[in-house]
């Protein structure tokens, strides 16, 4: 691998506004639906499904064919090769075909001259069922014993409760999270000539879409052709999400020869898209005077929903994070993944990572309450260190900063003083009470499913010197493509303003993964690099020819290119270089080295290396009203050597106010007869700017940096931080445990002020 590690660069590591920021405040970012729309164009709705489970006995469509500006009606017999639009397990329908499994379920597909003509006809199917009973929660699902694969087991040494001289127990719920991207769920598909179909699709897995749509079609994935220029925003929601969408466009396009669009509305987006998991944590762990865990046993479960998705990988990646940043000797981590008649759930920034960390962040702090100890003083004497640095699943930890990062932030947040305050002001104020807390992340990079932890990119070099930058990474906003576009202007030594950044395509870069696990920068930034030094390579033979040094001399800086006393623009060895025959375009490939992983015994090295963080929280509850305010927070993150410090910060500060969000106020609500209450703005509250704490101090890591070879050592930061909000839940149970004086902590998330009345209620029981 070549040598990456420049430091003189202004290109790298350097705050580079987001290329499409002037085009984002000025309004001339194009998303899907600003393309303008061609004549003839179709427009999309479905018919749902009016219950959770049921059978479909008999569809009268008559109605909806004769509705106003309907131009076809389509449902899964009209589907001319596989009705599926699932990642992996071919269990997700495109419409429903007998029977139904989740409330909103679409049935029927509705084609018409304008959307609203589609929806308000996508009403009028009516549809005969024997409604069965549904299973909708995780309760449910644990007495019927309702799976969508085994209980995984993952174990270490010898589980004793009863050998220490302590021991707790309890459990904590966690609540689910929709992702809430600023542009919903939308695709235009084009029909081209000789069976073609063209995707304008809003998805972080344009390689999924494109061969789930072509198994659909019953066409070769040559055929189709997806892009993607930029998301609204994923989160995770678009890695598997997009394809139902993309799907009942490109059908409506293949079987009427016309442009078809489906732009889902948001309550219907809300419906019919799977969400963050919610989780049940049971601990029961045993300890010493000191707090040091001795053995735990923690069983989680989860609500997958109808459908298997990606929730194996979401579930393991809960074990893998079960341990944070500590050692855990004895252990005996169980997870239950339980089919539900709900909506499917799936990834969502941390991808099942921030449940697992919740539930031990909730045992430090059982263990700390037990005990009257600080708990960070407890979370430090459980940290892995000398002796103790392998992780449940034999991952040897050698990179491990936590504790370092930790001792930095307390320090800069005048933790212990504030925590003397904190408790003067809780002993003197009779109905307000505070709470502060500190808590560490350890996130593992790279996909646990190894085979996805590759990437390809392909540049050119026009004869002008310019450059064509393409990747199979997508923008979402995480600012992927600009850090990329840096890392290529670094290697040929040019401005930003030379390398053009194009559109994510399925025809100029194949088998693709999707843009997720964070990993989007190490893998496509890899890649880039692999594509612009082999055209690098063939410019500096080329003048090292010309002037008779060596090719290794031949240096590229400043828009110049220095080959002995010669000394010529960039754009003039382009120029040189076609007049001589040398090809100006490569391709680029990067899979990332060192990782494996065994399923079956849940053991090997999933991961090529964590990045941490730590944040320090503290919170004020009103004891009368339940609400509260995150007075101040600051964080502290490990993101490497940053490739833009900018960009960086703000993925730490937006990851941190989406997981206060999740821990807080969102919230997610079924009736009992699994219908979504809360599908709208109006009934689901994301934070808005007036809930970023008052105070919030964001810095990176000054000592970051990686030990394995990243691209310029840099590390992922797109999920990490989004769990730096843990500290938030906990500084709120503090708050209630100092107005209750209890030692049982009983908050549940997200902990909305009707919950945190709850807990004071039974504090005080
Ligand atoms: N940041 C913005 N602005 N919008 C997003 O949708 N998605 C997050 C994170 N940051 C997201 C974001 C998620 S879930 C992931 S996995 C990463 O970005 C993906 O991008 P990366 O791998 O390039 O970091
Ligand atoms: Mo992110 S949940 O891996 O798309």
């Amino acid at each position: 691998m070549a040598d990456a590690h420049s430091t003189q660069s202004p290109k790298v590591h350097a705050s580079i506004k987001h290329d499409s920021a002037p085009l984002h405040v000025t309004g001339t970012a194009l998303y899907t639906d600003d393309v303008a729309e061609p004549a003839g164009m179709l427009h999309l709705a479905f018919g749902r499904s009016a219950h959770a489970h049921a059978r479909i006995l008999s569809m009268d469509l008559d109605a909806v064919r004769a509705a106003p500006d309907v131009v076809a009606v389509f449902t899964a017999a009209d589907i001319p090769g596989d009705n599926n639009v699932a990642p992996v397990a071919k269990d997700d329908k495109l419409m429903a075909d007998g029977e139904v499994v989740f409330m909103g379920q679409p049935i029927f597909l509705v084609a018409a001259k304008s959307t609203k003509a589609a929806r308000m006809a996508a009403k009028l199917g009516r549809i005969d069922y024997d409604v069965l009973t549904p299973i909708l929660t995780i309760a449910e699902a644990r007495a019927a014993n309702s799976l969508i694969e085994a209980t995984q087991v993952m174990t270490r040494g010898a589980v004793d409760l009863d050998a220490a001289p302590h021991r707790v127990s309890g459990s904590l719920e966690i609540g689910g999270q929709d992702h809430f991207y600023l542009e919903g769920q939308i695709t235009i598909a084009t029909p081209m000539e000789q069976g073609g179909m063209h995707l304008l699709c809003s998805t972080q897995h344009p390689s999924e879409v494109q061969h789930l749509v072509a198994h659909l079609l019953h066409v070769n994935s040559a055929d189709v052709t997806v892009e993607v220029r930029r998301m609204g925003g994923g989160f995770g929601g678009k890695e598997t999400q997009a394809s139902l969408f993309a799907a009942a466009a490109a059908l409506v396009a293949a079987k009427t020869g016309k442009p078809a669009k489906y732009r889902a509305d948001r309550d219907e987006d809300m419906e019919i898209t799977g969400k963050r998991h919610d989780f049940t944590a049971d601990y029961d762990v045993a300890f010493d005077e000191s707090g040091r865990i001795t053995s735990l046993r923690l069983e989680l479960a989860s609500r997958c929903g109808c459908s298997t998705d990606l929730s194996p990988a979401i579930n393991d990646r809960a074990l893998f994070h079960s341990d944070n940043c500590y050692f855990l000797e004895n252990v005996e981590l169980i997870s239950h993944r339980f089919k539900t008649h709900t909506v499917s759930n799936t990834a969502f920034r941390g991808f099942g990572g921030p449940q697992g960390m919740l539930a031990i962040e909730r045992v430090m702090d059982a263990i700390a309450v037990h005990l009257g100890r600080d708990p960070l003083e407890v979370r430090q004497d459980n940290f892995y260190g000398p002796g103790r640095d392998v992780t449940p699943y034999r991952m040897p930890v050698t990179d491990f900063v936590a504790d370092r990062i930790v001792a930095d932030l307390v320090a800069a947040s005048d933790y212990a003083a504030r925590q003397a305050d904190i408790a003067r002001f809780n002993a003197t104020h009779p109905y307000l009470k505070r709470g502060i807390a500190v808590t560490p992340v350890k996130f593992g990079i790279s996909f646990t499913t190894s085979h996805l932890n590759q990437a390809g990119a392909l540049v050119h070099c026009y004869v002008d010197g310019s450059v064509s930058l393409n990747h199979g990474g997508t923008e979402m906003g995480q600012g992927l493509n600009i850090k990329v576009a840096q890392i290529v202007a670094d290697v040929f030594g040019l401005n930003l303003d030379k390398i053009r950044i194009t559109a994510t395509r399925t025809d100029k870069v194949p088998n693709t993964s999707a843009t997720a696990a964070s990993s989007g920068t190490d893998l496509n930034g890899w890649a880039a690099y692999n594509a612009a030094m082999t055209i690098r390579e063939r410019l500096a033979a080329f003048m090292a020819g010309r002037n008779g040094v060596e090719s290794e001399s031949v240096v590229f800086e400043g828009g110049v290119v220095r080959a002995g006393e010669e000394v010529l623009g960039f754009a003039e060895v382009c120029r040189l270089a076609h007049f001589n025959r040398i090809s100006m375009s490569s391709t680029g490939y990067y899979a990332t080295p060192k990782i494996h992983y065994d399923r079956k015994t849940h053991t090997g090295r999933p991961f090529l290396y964590f990045a941490y963080g730590a944040s320090v929280s503290e919170v004020e509850i009103d004891t009368f009203t339940g609400e509260y305010k995150v007075l101040r927070a600051d964080l502290l993150h490990d993101v490497g050597r940053s490739i833009n410090p900018a960009i960086d910060l703000g993925q730490v500060e937006g990851a941190f106010v989406q997981g206060m969000g999740w821990l807080t106020f969102e919230e997610l609500v079924y009736n009992d007869k699994g219908r979504l209450l809360t599908h709208a703005p109006s009934t689901y509250k994301i934070p808005c700017a007036s809930d970023r704490p008052k105070a919030l101090n964001v810095d990176l890591w000054r000592a970051g940096e990686n030990r394995e070879p990243t691209i310029h050592r840099s590390k992922a930061v797109g999920e990490p931080p989004f769990m730096l909000a843990n500290s938030v839940f906990s500084a709120l149970s503090f708050a209630v445990a100092a107005a209750t004086g209890s030692r049982k902590l009983t908050l549940d998330a997200p902990a909305t002020p009707e919950r945190i009345l709850r807990a004071l209620r039974e504090g005080t029981a």
